[in-house]
Formats: C-alpha cells, structure tokens, sequence
C-alpha cells in the first residue's frame, strides 16, 4: 500500500489542524464543569466520522456522556472491525505545571520526537489515537480499499470507568457484533521498536475516610489524648506493604496468575535500560516489591497506591489543629485471574479490621475492572504485526501493559470478540500528566499502519 504514505504526505497539515480542533474542547468527564464541553466532543466526533467516509453515524444518549456510533457496511459476508475509543480527557491540572495552556495546542520540538509533538490534554490518550482511526478510514475510503465491513464505538466516559458503555453494549450486542476489537489507546517501546499491547491490568479503586473527634479540635488542649485522624490513616496506609513490599491484604495474591520463568525470560527480551528509565523520572533508583524487576513490577504484578490523600490544614502558615477526618483514594492494579469485586471486598474488610479503636473507617468503592491478555497466535494480532512489520522495518514485540481499560474483558464477555492493542504512544507523552503531548511521527505512522491491519486481517481470514 504505497498510496497511503503519500495519502499522508499529502494531507498530514489538515490531518494536525483537524486534531488541534478536537483537542481545543476541554471534554473533562470528571468534572460537571465541562459537560457541554464533553457533549460538543460528542458532536465533533460524530462530524468526523460522517465526513471520513460512514454511512451511518449517530449519538446514542446513555444514563451518562453519549455514544458516538458510526459504520460502514460494504458486504455483511465479509469480516467486521469495530474500532473502540474515548474521546473523554483527564482533567488538566495541577494547570500551573503545564508550559503551554492544556486546551490550547501547540506544536513544539522535544528530544525523544525531534519532528515535533502536540502538546495538549488529550492529545495522546486518546483523542490523538483514536482520530487515526477516522484518518485511516478516510484513505480507505477515498482510495477505494476499505477492503470489509467497520464500525466505531467512541465514548466519553472511559476516564471515569465507562459506567454508561458497560449499559450500552449489554445492550446492543447485535449491532456491535464484529470479528476483531481495535483499539489504540496504549503506547508501544519507541519509535524504533513497536509493540503490540497483549496484556492490561485490572482495577480497583476506592475511596477511605477515617474519622476522629466530632470537629476539629485543638491540637495542643487535645493532642495525645484522642486519636488523630491524618496520623492514623498514615498508620494504616503504610501497613498496607511489608518491608518487602508484598501488600499485606490477607488473599490478596490467591488467584494471581504467576508466570512461568520462560514467560519472565521472554519478557526480559524486550528491550528497557534502567539508568534511561531512572534519568527520564529524575530517580536515584527504582522501587517495589521484591522479587521481580522494574518491567514486572508494572505489569505482570499486582500494586496498591494512594492516588490522594487530604485532610487537616494546608492552607498558608501554621495552624495548630486536630483534623476530624481523613481521607484517601486508593487504586489497586490487578493481573489476570485477580477477580475486582472480590479484591475491592478483601480490601474493605481488611481496612476495617486493622482501624484503631478511637476511630470510625469508611471505605467507598468507585470503579474497577477486570485485567486482560490476549494470545499472540491469533489473526488480529498476526495482522497487526504484520501492519508494524510494514511500516516499521521490524516486527513488534508482545508486551503486558501496567494501564488499564477495564472495557476490554467486558468486550470479550458480551461481545465474545478479541481487541487487538495497536497503541502509538509512549510512555514518555506525559498522558494524564501535565504537558501530555503525542508525537507528529506516531500520529502520522498511526494512519498509515491502521489500513494494513485491515487488509491483512481480511486476507488471514479467508
Ligand atoms: N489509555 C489509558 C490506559 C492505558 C494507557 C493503558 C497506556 C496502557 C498504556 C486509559 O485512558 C486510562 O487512563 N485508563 C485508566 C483506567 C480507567 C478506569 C480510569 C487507568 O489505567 O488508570
Ligand atoms: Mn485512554
Ligand atoms: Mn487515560
């Protein structure tokens, strides 16, 4: 497919100014302050996909953000694509550590992408990588290629847990029904070497509130005499790993999946330097549970870390004060056969119990998920390699990723279909941090990469 790298050349300046105006909309899901803001993304994207070429688009209304639907149907006997995304960003801040405004996009030179970067919320994950997809099929459409049937699924709430697309696809399994998932919402090692996404971890997230006396108290009439709310929580918090840092949940590790030692040989295969790792994160060194390497630890282990944690005074100067609560978010990473409901049950009981008496404790469940993986031997992920092979110069490498998109184990359950992880990104875009940006050369390798995938997934399948 020669054409679609000069489709590209040809057209790369409209395919940036078009994901510079989707990435102006500030499509926050966490925050109510932007729902209008989420809900125009809603109708932009639905523009897009009318324009790349659909023959059906529509806005499906859910409890929560809609649905953006669209398809192209060219012959019901041929294989289908459905193409998952969000459009839905991370809030921005702390906004301050941003260098160029979240929502106003700039195009700027870095080290790692020396032919430049968006620079925006969202711009990587995934407003970046999901219009690939609309770019693509508007090459395939305008070059007479688009060789089976597509459909797209693009939500706005996967940055708060896709409550209303788990609604959504129980109940339209029929009009979803599709031979492969694709979706690129993950990174890959570099821009040297590609990789395919074969694993995700699951997620449980929680929320804690541990409380103390009825107000805030005095911290010199009653300090030492009553339990402090913010030192206990501290207590508790740090229990929660051994000196090894194993989690010390009882069952916690039950059902984790544990690899083989070729399956961990394998994995050290793949290309990673620590001292780049450590240098990029301004580190003296690394840290986790014992046992395991840097690469294992954010992948194939499990993990439990405070997202937040607030209570008492922070405001300017001192104030002498007892705080009455304190509170934390916790997330829990988890790997395959670790079951949400029930780590999310363990933790509660678990937190409970180790409460000193002079408190009362609160543990609210947010949202969680299951882990994934995903075969190597299968026709998607033969035609993604094949579609990097091409593009790339050299075959991906199979790597378990640490993120989560809890989606994608619901999409195998009720759509009885595999997704294939063709992510652009790198670890390196900054995504949900400030100054997220996405490479110029992985947007663009992206369009070009996607239609291959088509076209030998279709030639696998006959
Ligand atoms: N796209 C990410 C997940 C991701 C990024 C996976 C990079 C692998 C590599 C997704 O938008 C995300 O942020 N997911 C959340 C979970 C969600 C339930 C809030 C996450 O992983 O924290
Ligand atoms: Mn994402
Ligand atoms: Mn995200």
């Amino acid at each position: 497919m020669e054409n679609i790298k000069s489709y590209v050349q040809q057209h790369k300046d409209r395919f940036i100014n078009e994901l510079i105006e989707l990435l102006k909309i500030p499509s926050v899901s966490a925050d109510a302050a932007y729902s209008q803001d989420v809900i125009n993304t809603s109708e932009a994207v639905k523009i897009s996909l009318e324009k790349a070429g659909c023959d059906f688009v529509e806005i499906c209304d859910t409890p929560g953000y809609p649905i953006v639907y669209g398809e192209k149907i060219i012959d019901p006997a041929l294989p289908t694509v459905l193409v998952y995304g969000h459009y839905d960003v991370q809030p921005a801040d702390p906004m301050e550590l941003w260098t160029s405004p979240p929502f106003e996009p700039v195009i700027k030179k870095t080290d790692i992408h020396p032919e430049g970067a968006i620079f925006a919320r969202g711009a990587c994950d995934d407003k970046g990588q999901m219009y690939m997809h609309v770019k693509a099929l508007e090459y395939m459409v305008q070059s007479n290629t688009l060789p089976c049937n597509v459909k797209f699924m693009i939500e706005g709430e996967e940055e708060v847990g896709s409550k209303s697309l788990s609604w959504f696809v129980e109940r339209n399994q029929e009009k979803l029904k599709n031979d492969v998932i694709l979706i690129s919402d993950t990174g890959m090692i570099s821009n040297q070497q590609p990789s395919i996404t074969t694993g995700l971890r699951g997620l449980s997230y929680v929320e804690v509130e541990v409380t103390g006396p009825n107000r805030d108290l005095h911290s010199g009439l009653y300090g030492g005499a009553v339990a402090n709310p913010i030192n206990v929580l501290a207590k508790m918090i740090a229990s929660l790993h051994d000196e090894d840092n194993h989690i010390t949940i009882p069952g916690f590790y039950d059902n984790v999946q544990e690899l083989s030692l070729e399956e961990r040989a394998e994995m050290a295969k793949a290309p990673f330097n620590l001292e780049n790792y450590k240098k990029a994160l301004d580190l003296n060194d690394v840290y986790g549970e014992k046992g395991y390497v840097t690469n294992e630890r954010n992948s194939i282990r499990p993990t439990l870390d405070v997202n937040g944690i607030w209570g008492g005074y922070t405001g300017e100067g001192a104030k002498t004060v007892i705080a009455s609560k304190a509170f934390a978010k916790i997330s829990m990473r988890l790997v395959p056969n670790q079951d949400w409901e029930q780590i999310t049950e363990l933790f509660t009981k678990h937190f409970m119990s180790i409460a000193p008496a002079g408190v009362t404790v609160k543990v609210k469940p947010h949202h969680g998920g299951q882990g994934y993986v995903t075969p190597i031997d299968s026709i998607g992920y033969k035609a993604a390699n094949m579609a990097y092979t091409e593009t790339f110069g050299v075959p991906a490498i199979p790597v378990r990723s640490g993120g989560s998109i809890p989606i994608v184990a619901l999409f195998e359950k009720e759509l009885k279909s595999k997704t294939i992880l063709m992510g652009f990104g790198l670890d390196s875009d900054a995504i949900h941090s400030p100054n997220e940006h996405f490479g110029i050369f992985n947007y663009l390798k992206g369009i070009e990469t996607i239609p291959l995938f088509y076209k030998y997934f279709v030639e696998l399948s006959k």
